[in-house]
C-alpha cells in the first residue's frame, strides 16, 4: 500500500515539475508559485491580472518579501477578495508549507485550512492575517 502512495506522490511531484517548467498553475502546486516582491514602505504591491493563480475561489500564490525571512500566502477568497497570512506557525514558529487546499507544519503537524483557521494541533490559533486591499488599479496591497 505504502508503494501505491508513494508512486501516486511521485506522479503529482513529476506533473508539478512538469507544470513549473510550462509554468501553469495547477491545483496542489502552488508550492512553486512563488513571487519574490520587493516591498515599498512596508507594503507589497501585487497586480492580481499579472497572476491567474488568484483568478478562483480558493487560487493561491506563494510571495517571498525581500527580506522577510518566510513566505506569505495570498489566497482568493470566495467573496472575490483576497487573504494574505503568515506562514509562520503558531505553535513554535516553522515554517508551514501549503499542501493542497490547507496549511500543514512539518514540525509537530499543525493543520490550517485556507483561511488560516486551526484544523489540527498542537497550535491553538489562527495563522496570523496581513492586512490586504484590493486598489481600483487592480493592486493588491499587503501591509507588512
Ligand atoms: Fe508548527 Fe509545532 S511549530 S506544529
Amino acid at each position: 500500500m505504502s508503494r501505491d502512495i508513494d508512486r501516486r506522490r511521485f506522479v503529482e511531484l513529476g506533473a508539478c515539475a512538469a507544470v513549473g517548467v510550462t509554468l501553469l498553475p495547477m491545483p496542489g502546486c502552488a508550492s512553486l508559485a512563488t513571487v519574490h516582491v520587493q516591498p515599498t514602505d512596508g507594503v507589497l504591491r501585487l497586480v492580481v491580472r499579472n497572476y491567474p493563480e488568484l483568478d478562483r475561489p480558493g487560487g493561491r500564490l506563494k510571495v517571498a518579501p525581500a527580506g522577510s525571512p518566510r513566505p506569505i500566502f495570498v489566497i482568493s477568497d470566495d467573496g472575490g477578495g483576497f487573504i494574505a497570512l503568515s506562514s509562520e506557525c503558531t505553535h513554535l514558529q516553522c515554517t508551514v508549507a501549503l499542501e493542497g487546499e490547507r496549511m500543514v507544519c512539518p514540525c509537530h503537524g499543525s493543520t490550517f485550512d485556507r483561511r488560516g483557521q486551526v484544523v489540527a494541533g498542537p497550535a491553538e490559533r489562527p495563522l496570523d492575517r496581513y492586512q490586504a486591499r484590493l486598489t481600483d488599479t487592480g493592486e493588491l496591497e499587503i501591509r507588512l
